[in-house]
């Protein structure tokens, strides 16, 4: 199961700009279906815990702060090669370089304030949805 699904978050800059109806149509209508869903908000020790792998790059601490400093929506996804299908959906992390009708054309400010999260691999799928959501809360 864990192949056909993929975790994202709508990260505080696309939910402080009223966007979250709007990212989640665009992922149902690509064909996503919603099996975990959550409003919550990242300390930023949990936040620093998420981006770990980014630890010793120059903008961690600016991602921490962005990451935690409101509320975020997690959701797990499922659908056939969700991961790959859904990077190509979100589009470049860097707004200025996502192609047309991608989320985060449509919606990102900026390549640090990029709108939302998606899982690179479906090992790291596994790992953050478990970061988020008990076994009674996805389906
Ligand atoms: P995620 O789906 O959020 O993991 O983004 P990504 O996989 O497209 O990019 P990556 O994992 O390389 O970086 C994680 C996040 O760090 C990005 O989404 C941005 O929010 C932030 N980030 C990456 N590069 C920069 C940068 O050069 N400056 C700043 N301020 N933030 C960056
Ligand atoms: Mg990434």
């Amino acid at each position: 199961m864990a192949t056909n699904r993929t975790f994202t978050m709508i990260k505080p800059d696309a939910v402080e700009d009223n966007h979250i109806g709007s990212i989640l149509a665009m992922i149902t209508e690509a064909g996503f279906k919603v099996v975990g869903l959550k409003f919550t908000k990242l300390s930023t020790e949990q936040a620093g815990t998420f981006y770990e792998v980014h630890s010793a790059r120059p903008f961690y601490g600016e991602l921490v702060e962005f990451m935690s400093r409101g509320p975020i929506v997690a959701a797990i996804l499922e659908k056939e090669n969700a991961v790959e299908d859904f990077r190509k959906l979100i589009g470049a992390t860097n707004p200025a370089n996502a192609e047309e009708g991608t989320i985060r054309k449509r919606f990102a400010r900026s390549i640090g304030e990029n709108a939302v999260h998606g899982s690179d691999s479906d090992e790291n799928a596994a790992i953050e949805g478990n970061f988020f959501f008990s076994m009674l809360e996805r389906f």
